[in-house]
Formats: structure tokens, sequence, C-alpha cells
């Protein structure tokens, strides 16, 4: 018969198997090479990361781009975040184009891009790979100003003459359009071209009478 000191009493705790040597070198290997790759997945990224160029270095990368500007092929490396604007001014000394407010709103700027007018503060260089530009320097053959230019000079299109580039070319993109049909859609196709001078009514003179001579 069972006793109460007997019920009472707790079996023995199981004593821990004694561990083999082959089992204590397996766990040792096995946390080296635990902790070895955890090291791998720390140092794999940064080591990827140096291969490849960041997004800064990508960006100022030079970008090779060419332009015909006024006839001249012209083969250029770029800073890609270069506007046309600035290539123009700075890269190739034509001046001619005005920088008014380099963000799109005077059109100052105005070049002809495959003979379309644009703001070329907006446009990057880089996005103009194989186009043809023609600014204000290309219009003049020798001493012999371009129609539109004579205009402007006969009806007193200008005043302090900084708008004027921009004036002359948006102006020729207008015609060749075929909206200078009227002083009243001259006005509202020219609408992007500020004059600070107000010299409004002379600019839409010429360019309705070199409409009529083109
Ligand atoms: S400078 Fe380009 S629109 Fe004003
Ligand atoms: S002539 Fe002066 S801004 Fe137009």
């Amino acid at each position: 018969m069972t006793t109460i000191d007997e019920l009472s009493s707790s079996p023995a705790p199981a004593e821990p198997m004694p561990e083999t040597d082959a089992q204590a070198q397996l766990s040792r290997r096995g946390v080296l090479q635990l902790a070895g790759a955890a090291v791998s997945l720390v140092v794999a990224p940064s080591a990827s990361a140096q291969a490849s160029p960041s997004p800064t270095e990508r960006a100022t990368k030079a970008a090779r781009v060419r332009l015909t500007v006024n006839g001249e092929a012209r083969q250029l490396e770029l800073d890609p975040r270069q506007s046309l604007l600035d290539v123009l001014r700075e890269t190739l000394d034509l001046t001619g184009t005005k920088k008014g407010c380099n963000q799109g709103a005077c059109g100052a700027c105005t070049v002809l891009v495959n003979g379309k007018r644009v703001v070329s503060c907006l446009t990057l260089a880089a996005m103009n790979d194989g186009a043809e530009i023609e600014t204000i320097e290309g219009l003049a053959q020798g001493d012999e100003l371009h129609p539109l230019q004579e205009a402007f000079i006969e009806y007193e299109g200008l005043q302090c003459g900084f708008c004027t580039p921009g004036q002359i070319m948006s102006g020729l993109g207008c015609i060749a359009e075929g909206h200078a049909q009227s002083p009243e859609e001259i006005q509202f196709w020219m609408s992007g071209n500020i004059c600070r001078c107000g010299a409004y009514p002379g600019i839409v003179a010429a360019i309705a009478d070199a409409a009529g001579r083109m």
C-alpha cells in the first residue's frame, strides 16, 4: 500500500544527457555558419550599392547631344539638367535669346525647334538630341535683315528691346502656323510673349505686315 510520504514526494528531475564530442562540434559549426550568413546579409547591400551609381551620379553624367543650331551642326557633352536656353547662352555663346522669367511665363526665350516655337527655358537640351534650332542670330543674311526684323524696326515694335528676339521668333512661328490673318488673331496667338514696355501695337503691326510679304 502506498504511504502518504510516497504520494507527496515528486520524482527526481531527469539528468541531462551528456553531449557527445560530435554533437558539440556540430553545434559550434552551426553557430559559426549562421553568424557568417548574417554578416554577409549585412555586407551584401552596401557592396551592390557601391557597384551601381547613385541617382545623383546618374543625373550628372554628361549627355552627348547633337544639335543643328542656325544651320551649323554641333556635338556637345552636356549636363543633362541644362535647359536649352542655358546651353544656347552659356555653352554656345548665343546670347540673343533672352532669359526673362526662366519659368515659361514671359516668352523672352522663344526659339524655333524643328520649326515650332518653344520656350527654351522649359526644355532640356538633352531632350532635343538631333533637333534643328533656330535663334535670332540665324535670321539675318550678313547685313540683310530678315523681313520680320525690318518690319519690327519700321513699325517700332520695340522700345528697350529685351523681349524683341523672343517676339520675332514667336512671330515667325505665328506666321508659319497661319495664325497671322488679322490683328486680333495675332494678339491671341502672340499672347505668350510679354512686352513690359507695352510695344504691342507695333509688334502686331509688324507681324501683320511681314505675314503679307513672306
Ligand atoms: S525666360 Fe523662358 S518664358 Fe520667360
Ligand atoms: S521692348 Fe521692352 S520689354 Fe518689350
